[in-house]
């Protein structure tokens, strides 16, 4: 196996930056669109012999140095009591948001090798045919919370700031539910054998710090000190990726992940400045760079690679996940830049 990549979650020297895209495996891949149009999207992430497909494809074709488990953040609620639906137009749909404690209450704990077998499944599959490491992930308590509460994507979130603010217990109860439920799923993926985890927090960017460091940051320590604690044997690394996040990197920086992962709008070298050489880094080019010419996207790759230099490890990513109207062929001439441009023998 290529270890490139866990060779930069570790701190180590390698020849090159790995890179690996989010939602590297999706929509703007003709070769998903193919698999896609026989089922829809929860029943590919049921189906272990489809999930594993997809998941290996954008490493064939984009050249990428780790692949990520194909599945979706959502997929523990199910189990957990909640009724989900992916609707084409607008996206994700929970029927029965968590407002009251009676709902909070009968939220189940998943024993993820019963209750979602298939995502095991997939992981087993591809450890055998992958010949880069496997990421696994989960949401992050947070952004699952969100979902949650406001019974699908939000704009301003106002459902659940009002449960902080009006029923903090209610809300410390949910949030102490699904963090026991991320601790059994992603140990379940470690298990099966995937080689680094990330978790997702894609909408903690709506929190003041004081909010973030309160209501969201205590949680996601617990998770990565648990599943840290569960590994040490492994040197299991664990990605935090804080989607917009930027302006509380300090905060950022004490959930205790090995690798943090940063969106496009703080450049690299600041980071580098906020946190101090303790952190390796992922990240951070806006996805929509990739709308540009191949000259352009070089441009912005040395821009990135040149402002991660002196830092104790990075790793090449997008900013967020890659856009459905992506053209296939600047997603490969990204990665092709990355690895010739951070070429150091
Ligand atoms: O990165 C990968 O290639 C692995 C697979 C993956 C998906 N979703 C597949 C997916 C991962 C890691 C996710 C994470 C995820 N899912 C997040 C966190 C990352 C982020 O983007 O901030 C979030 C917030 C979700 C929830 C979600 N799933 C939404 C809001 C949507 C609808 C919007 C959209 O892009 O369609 C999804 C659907 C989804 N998840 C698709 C894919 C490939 C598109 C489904 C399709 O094929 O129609």
């Amino acid at each position: 196996m290529k270890d490139i990549f866990l060779k930069a979650c570790r701190g180590e020297k390698t020849p090159y930056t790995p890179v690996w895209l989010m939602r590297q495996a999706g929509r703007y891949l003709p070769e998903y669109q193919k698999v896609r149009s026989k089922v829809d999207f929860l029943t590919l992430c049921k189906t272990p012999e489809l999930a594993a497909e997809v998941t290996i494809q954008p490493v064939d074709i984009l050249g990428v140095d780790a692949a990520i488990l194909f599945s979706d953040i959502l997929i523990p609620l199910e189990p957990m009591g909640m009724k989900l639906e992916f609707s084409e137009s607008k996206g994700p749909i929970l029927y029965n948001p968590i407002r009251d404690e009676i709902s909070m209450l009968k939220l189940r704990k998943i024993k993820p090798e019963e209750d979602v077998p298939f995502v095991m499944e997939t992981i087993r599959i591809l450890i055998k045919r992958l010949n880069v490491p496997l990421i696994g992930f989960s949401g992050a308590p947070f952004t699952l919370a969100t979902y949650m509460i406001e019974g699908g994507s939000s704009k301003n979130f106002i459902n659940t700031k009002k449960m902080m603010y009006q029923s903090p217990d209610l809300f410390k109860g949910l949030m102490d539910k699904i963090t026991d439920t991320v601790i059994s799923y992603l140990q379940a993926q470690i298990d099966a054998g995937v080689h680094a985890v990330q978790i997702f927090d894609s909408w903690v960017g709506i929190l003041s710090p004081i909010d973030f460091e309160r209501f969201a940051l205590p949680y996601v320590q617990r998770i990565i000190s648990s599943i840290r604690n569960r590994n040490l044997e492994k040197q299991l690394p664990i990605i935090y990726f804080a989607f917009n996040g930027s302006a509380m990197l300090n905060l950022v920086k004490k959930s205790g992940a090995d690798i943090l992962g940063l969106d496009w709008r703080i450049d690299i070298s600041c980071a580098k400045e906020i946190l101090g050489n303790d952190n390796i880094l992922q990240g951070n080019l806006d996805p929509c760079v990739l709308f540009g010419n191949k000259d352009l996207i070089k441009e912005r790759v040395f821009n990135i690679i040149k402002g991660a230099e002196g830092i104790k490890g990075h790793i090449f990513n997008l900013g967020h996940g890659i856009l459905p109207e992506t053209p296939v062929e600047n997603a490969i001439a990204m990665v092709e830049s990355v690895h010739e441009l951070s070429y150091k023998i």
